[in-house]
Order: structure tokens, then sequence, then C-alpha cells
């Protein structure tokens, strides 16, 4: 008998066909990511789930499910939408998505840099909206960006990508944290290891690259950017939750920060009333991070592998471990 897969969204259509010459599939069709229940209802009695970030995976839906499941590949390299212990109690095993969206993702974190030093938003309004009315000296003014400092806030492979990029491309200099030194990037990019309290008041540009986990929720928060430069930008493409986004609209309000960058906010996207909406020197973007056609048909192949993996009992190609 065939294996039973729930897929939580439509995913590149190479990646589905793979799937349903193997499995008996059912891909949930709409644009929006299935409700709690209707997500309850169609995990009912899988083998094989492939999730999306938008969708919680916990005991309630793994209990749901029943015996039989044997694997969860989520359809990100980020995984805390998942509750992997629980998963691994059940035997259960869990799949990401690491390494093939790095240089898209660095991408978008550059990009946050430059729109948000140089205030692409602003800009790209007035022009919109006929504002615009001559070139003007003193407008729009932003901040020059070669030999800033970047400071890497988890130095892994996405914030090496984009130290790469601002070392070689803007001169800047570059600091970081992480549990260990990294050699590659003190080597190549003469990268220096400092704790965050030392990050956050020397770096012109703060970027975030750690994962999201109870440790890091509101990592940046009114004390932590307290201690940032009233000169420097925040940039975020990773998680929402590393922000406590009540007190970084504060900081932009009462320009105790110059600007923010983010890719990701908490929750996503965010709700018409936040006030962060309304502040001109806060570029968003709906999470983009990894939305190139190639990186995104990568990331489809490996959460297939993964799926197919688990469900025949063999080793995962990318599994999470605690
Ligand atoms: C991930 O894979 O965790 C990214 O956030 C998706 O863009």
């Amino acid at each position: 008998m065939k294996k039973k897969i729930f897929v939580c969204r439509r995913i590149p259509e190479l990646a589905l066909k793979r799937l349903a010459a193997e499995v008996e599939l059912d891909v949930w069709p709409d644009e929006l990511p299935p409700s709690r229940s209707e997500l309850l209802k169609h995990v009912k009695g899988c083998d094989g789930i492939l999730s999306l970030l938008s969708d919680r995976m916990d005991a309630e839906v793994f209990e749901q499910a029943g015996s039989q499941l044997r694997v969860v590949s989520n359809y990100a390299v980020g995984f805390n939408n998942i509750d992997v212990r629980e998963a691994h109690q059940r035997g259960i095993k869990v799949g990401n998505t690491p390494g093939v969206l790095t240089e898209a993702t660095a991408d978008i974190a550059a990009g946050l840099i430059l729109a948000t030093a140089r205030r692409f938003s602003e800009s790209l309004e007035q022009v919109k909206r006929l504002e615009w009315k001559t070139w003007d000296p003193l407008g729009l003014l932003g901040l020059e960006l070669r030999g800033a400092t970047l400071g890497i806030v988890g130095m892994g492979r996405i914030g090496m990508a984009l130290a790469k990029r601002m070392h070689y491309g803007w001169d800047m200099n570059v600091i970081y944290t992480a549990r260990s030194d990294k050699p590659d990037a003190e080597t190549l990019l003469s990268a220096k290891r400092v704790n965050l309290e030392t990050l956050l008041r020397r770096a012109d540009i703060v970027s975030l690259h750690a994962d999201y986990n109870p440790s890091t929720h509101h990592l940046i928060n009114s004390t932590t950017l307290g201690l940032m430069k009233s000169s420097a930008i925040l940039i975020n493409t990773a998680r929402g939750g590393l922000i406590d986004q009540s007190a970084l609209y504060h900081a932009l309000k009462h320009g105790k920060i110059w600007g923010a960058g983010l890719d990701v906010t908490d929750p996503e996207p965010l709700p018409s009333d936040s006030p962060l909406r309304e502040i001109a020197r806060c570029v968003i973007l709906p999470h983009i991070g990894s939305a190139t056609v190639e990186t995104r048909q990568a990331m489809a192949d490996i959460a297939v592998n993964n799926l197919l993996a688990g469900l025949h009992g063999r080793p995962l190609p990318h599994e999470v471990r605690l």
C-alpha cells in the first residue's frame, strides 16, 4: 500500500510530481495555510508531512496523524515551527533545507542594508505619489556605507555570505557573535568575535542571523536597542520573534536608532494597525529571503529527499538533531 503524505501548500511542480509517483499525495491547494482544524483533519493517517514555516507541528498534530507518522520534512532551514523534541520522543524524524538558501537570503539582507541606509521606501513612495518635486540638495539624505562596521549576530552560513558581500564590496569591518570562533571569517574577512553587548555598541549595521528559540526570543529589546548607536541600522532576515517589535517601534520613533530593514516580522504579515508600518525608516519585506526560482526549487528537492528517506526508513540527507 502507498504511503500517505500531506503537503501543507503547493511547492514547485517538479517536486510534487516526484512525490506523486511514489506516494498517495494530499496537497493543500489554497494560497493561505490550512487552518489548525483543517491541518488536523488532513494529517490523519499520514506517514509523512511536508510542512511550511507557517504550520505549527506539535504533539497535537503528531497525535492526530497517528503512530504510523515517520517524518516531518520542513520546507525551510528554520524549524522553530516544529516541536522537534516531541517528534523525536515519538520516533518521528525531522528534516530541513540548509545550505541552498544561503546566497539568496544574504542578497536580501544586503538589499535591506542598502534600502534602509539609502531610504528606498520613502524615495519610492515620493515618486509614486507625485510628491517628488525636484533634485534637492538636502532631500532624502541617507547613510554612507563604505567602511562601516557590520555586526553579524549569529555567524553561520548566511551571516558569513552577507559579511563577504559587505567586506569585499563596501570595505566593511566585520564583528560577530557566535558560540565559537569562526576561523574562515577571521582569515578571509579579518572579522573579530565579540560579545553581543560589544557588537551592539560598536556596529553601524546590526544584522540578525541567530536561530530563533526560547533563549533568543526578543534578543533585541528596549535594553539591547539602547546599546546601539543612534546612527545604526538593524536588519533582520532570520525570524521576527528575535525582535521585540514594540521596543523597535519606540526606538525608531524616538530616534534611538536610525532605521530598520525587516524581511521577517512577528506575526507575518504584520497586523494592519501595527505602528511599525507608519515608520518611514522601517523597510519591511514579505519574507522573501529565499524567494528565487532556483532556491525554492532546490529547497523543494531537499524537502522531498528528506521525506522519501524518512518514509523508507533511511537516514534523512538533512536531519534536524538537537
Ligand atoms: C527558512 O528557510 O527558514 C527561511 O526563512 C525561508 O525563507
